[in-house]
């Protein structure tokens, strides 16, 4: 019996996430996969290369829903992805990560009584705060599937009462897609390109609202960087968002120093940039996953994290955004040359295949 499974992405995190389940499906003759690409991230430097870097097949179907508010961005992926999910009628949709995208197509799916599935479910920061939390937690109670990075979403998934035969204990699908890119990565040079190689030297990205959208907060860290760039190079690819606060602050271009604005980089790119990085400024989800994987120092411009096992075992250290914090917590990460890659229970590249055990097998991990 051939299944359909459509996955819904929309926003670049999301992209990683997919590939290996792509990879995956393709592989199998009893399923029929398609995608559905909102739309919520639209520059080629944020959707199309990673389609490109990740090899992923181009989507089945292609929303266009672009930037609004949250209301706005959200009902307009529900309202375009209705009219496809009734046509289609696939036997399990899957939604990935805690995006707008994930959140709309959960819902409107629940709603036509389609079976959810939800890659990386479970995650909380307790950050109500956080758009992504209310993504989460309303994503997870619409799943019939919840597959789970890491022990601690299993927790949180059975103390908010879910049943425990829904739950999955997969392990990290980001990490699949970082060990099969891994070589391609390294054979692309980066380094060399950006004249890094062999120096020490800082990866940055900031995108959330809570550190770019006040002046004053955006203001401070862009200090704390400019001083870093004095002591070595810092290399910041700017996400669209953070481009745009910054030129209306007046801080883009920079004043140069050792503190590169870079457009955003590709996956590859990005992959060999942070391997080789003498410390990780971020306040990404996946780059706390992706730093503890390759063992770089990291440094999460936030009061709290989602991923918990990237500062209980990895190398993730929660930072104050505030320019002096970051500055001194920096220096002392550089300092301390602390490197090493934290073994992590199920971030071993072969995530997508659980995932597709559970789909098509009924294979149970817990
Ligand atoms: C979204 C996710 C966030 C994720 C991030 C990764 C939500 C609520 N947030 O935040 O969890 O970490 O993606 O990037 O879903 N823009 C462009 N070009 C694009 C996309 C966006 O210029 O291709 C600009 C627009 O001005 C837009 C702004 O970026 O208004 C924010 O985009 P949006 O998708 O609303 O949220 P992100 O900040 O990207």
């Amino acid at each position: 019996m051939t299944r359909s499974v459509l996955s819904v992405v929309g926003a670049r995190p999301n992209f990683m996430k997919l590939a290996p389940l792509a990879r995956c499906f393709a592989a199998r003759p009893d399923v029929r996969h398609t995608t559905v690409h909102t739309g919520q991230h639209y520059d080629a430097g944020m959707s199309a290369a990673f389609f490109g870097d990740l090899a992923i097949p181009p989507p089945d179907h292609d929303l266009g829903v672009g930037s609004a508010s949250h209301a706005q961005q959200t009902a307009a992926i529900m309202q375009r992805i209705e009219p496809v999910l009734v046509a289609t009628r696939p036997d399990l949709v899957l939604v990935y990560g805690d995006v707008n995208s994930t959140v709309a197509a959960a819902l409107v799916a629940a709603k036509l009584g389609l079976r959810v599935g939800h890659v990386e479910a479970g995650l909380r920061s307790g950050d109500w705060g956080m758009p992504e939390e209310i993504n989460r937690v309303v994503t997870d109670r619409l799943s019939d599937l919840l597959f789970t990075p890491s022990r601690d979403a299993d927790e949180n998934l059975r103390a908010e009462g879910v049943p425990a035969e829904r739950i999955h204990f997969v392990g990290n699908v980001m990490i699949d897609s970082l060990v099969h890119a891994l070589p391609a990565a390294r054979s692309r040079q980066a380094l060399t390109r950006w004249g890094l190689k062999g120096r020490p030297y800082a990866v940055v990205t900031l995108h959330r609202p809570s550190n770019v959208d006040d002046p004053a907060t955006l203001g401070g860290l862009f200090e704390a960087l400019e001083t870093l760039g004095r002591e070595l190079p810092v290399v910041f690819p700017v996400h669209p968002r953070t481009r745009a606060r910054l030129v209306a602050l007046g801080l883009c271009p920079s004043a140069g120093g050792g503190l590169r604005l870079l457009d955003p980089v590709g996956y590859l790119d990005m992959l060999g940039l942070v391997e080789a990085a003498a410390l990780v400024i971020t306040d990404s989800g996946g780059l706390q996953e992706e730093t503890t994987f390759l063992g770089v120092p990291c440094l999460t411009v936030r009061p709290n994290t989602e991923r918990p096992v990237t500062c209980t075992r990895g190398t993730n250290r929660l930072v104050t955004p505030a320019r002096d914090v970051l500055l001194a917590a920096a220096r002392d990460a550089l300092e301390a040359r602390t490197r090493g890659a934290a073994e992590i229970e199920r971030w071993d590249g072969t995530t997508a295949e659980r995932i597709a055990g559970v789909v098509l097998d009924g294979a149970e991990f817990r």
